[in-house]
């Protein structure tokens, strides 16, 4: 196996005028808009990784019985490019997502994309849809990879021909109200991931059993869930798409450690921080009880949640049935707000990359 591959490039004839482009970029939502073109690699069984591409973004043809459609076997990765001062273009720890979408296949029973491959996919990607990277603060180009079963056949067994793809979507905030403090309902009913599931593989199932959460959420006039481990009911896993950390009022910061949550790569990074300023780190299992008692005794006193969509954002508060812990109305924590900034500092070049977390895509 050679560490690059040779993609055959496809321009686009069709794409977005630089006007039309400039007007989605000037105010890009999350999600809604993508780029002039994507790159799809095949895999099968006999023939490993072959075929890789860069092509005019459209719909992709598969035939009715490919198995991702009846069991769900796939996995996706998610991060961002972001535009320097200078202009040029850099993503933030890439190899991380290049190792987790590995980890992921091997739960799911699909191929290990190699990650010098991963890498090579969203250079090539940039390559042809650079100037897709939007330059407003806070904005970045989100870069969405994922891979899935595209074998047509109905019996249950892991796919002997699979497709991985990338795709990119100029993103602003996540959460429409911006950097404010958002409101997270107590999922008491529905958990996320069970002992021995999924719950740590980037797999589209784990947001799949989310989403009636994530409805009795938005009936609630709150923005994301927060789920407990499927045990006990008891101790606090992570919100439908970030990681939660909690601050006590001596600075130690404390998140959860579970192996049915997804490794954040977010949290990991925001975490070396913290430690680099001296502040003590915490990972363990956390109760619901101690959070709340905590909040209620002044012990804890910020929360934030963190992802590379959301980057970090304050939570405001927990809203369950019975009882509320937080207050919307309060200010954002001031150790979160400063971590955001010294994290964002780094992604979009305003302060040295000192652990080489950056990598150069446009060079
Ligand atoms: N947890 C879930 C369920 C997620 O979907 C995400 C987003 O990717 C995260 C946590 C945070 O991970 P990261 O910081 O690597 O984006
Ligand atoms: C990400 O942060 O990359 C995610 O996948 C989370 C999702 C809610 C968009």
């Amino acid at each position: 196996m050679t560490d690059s591959l040779q993609f055959l490039v496809r321009r686009n004839l069709q794409a977005k005028s630089d006007a039309e482009r400039a007007a989605i970029l000037e105010n890009p939502g999350f999600g809604v808009t993508f780029t002039d073109h994507m790159v799809d690699i095949c895999w099968s069984e006999q023939g490993g990784w072959h075929r890789p591409r860069v092509q005019p973004y459209g719909p992709i043809e598969l035939d009715p019985a490919a198995s991702v459609f009846h069991y769900g076997q796939e996995i996706f990765e998610g991060l961002k490019v972001y535009r320097h001062a200078d202009g040029s273009l850099h993503t933030f720890r890439p190899d991380a997502n290049g190792r987790r979408m590995q980890a992921s296949a091997a739960r799911m029973a699909l191929p290990e994309l190699p990650v010098s491959y991963f890498l090579q996919s969203i250079k090539e990607l940039i390559a042809v849809d650079g100037d897709w990277v939007p330059s407003a603060p806070e904005t970045s180009l989100y870069i969405r990879p994922f891979m899935f079963a595209k074998e047509a056949f109905l019996g249950v067994r892991p796919a002997k021909k699979v497709a991985y793809y990338v795709i990119a979507s100029p993103a602003g905030a996540y959460f429409t109200g911006g950097v404010a403090p958002v409101s997270i309902w107590l999922s008491e009913h529905y958990s996320r991931a069970g002992k021995g599931g999924t719950g740590a593989a980037k797999t589209g199932g784990n947001y799949a059993a989310s989403l009636v959460a994530q409805n009795e959420a938005y009936a609630e006039g709150c923005q994301q869930v927060l789920f407990l481990d499927s045990v006990e009911g008891k101790y606090i896993e992570e919100l439908g798409g970030m990681n939660v950390v909690l601050v006590y009022k001596d600075g130690t910061l404390v998140t959860p450690l579970s192996d049915s949550i997804l490794p954040g790569i977010t949290r990991d990074s925001v975490l070396m921080l913290a430690e680099e300023r001296g502040l003590r780190v915490e990972r363990r299992p956390i109760s619901l009880d101690e959070w709340r008692r905590g909040y209620e005794n002044g012990d804890i006193v910020e929360a934030f949640a963190c992802g590379t969509a959301a980057v970090i954002t304050p939570i405001g508060q927990i809203k369950a049935r019975d009882f509320t812990i937080g207050d919307i109305n309060a200010p954002a924590g001031e150790l979160t707000m400063s971590l955001r900034e010294e994290l964002t500092d780094i992604q979009y070049g305003r302060r040295p990359d000192t652990h080489g977390w950056m990598t150069r895509l446009d060079a």
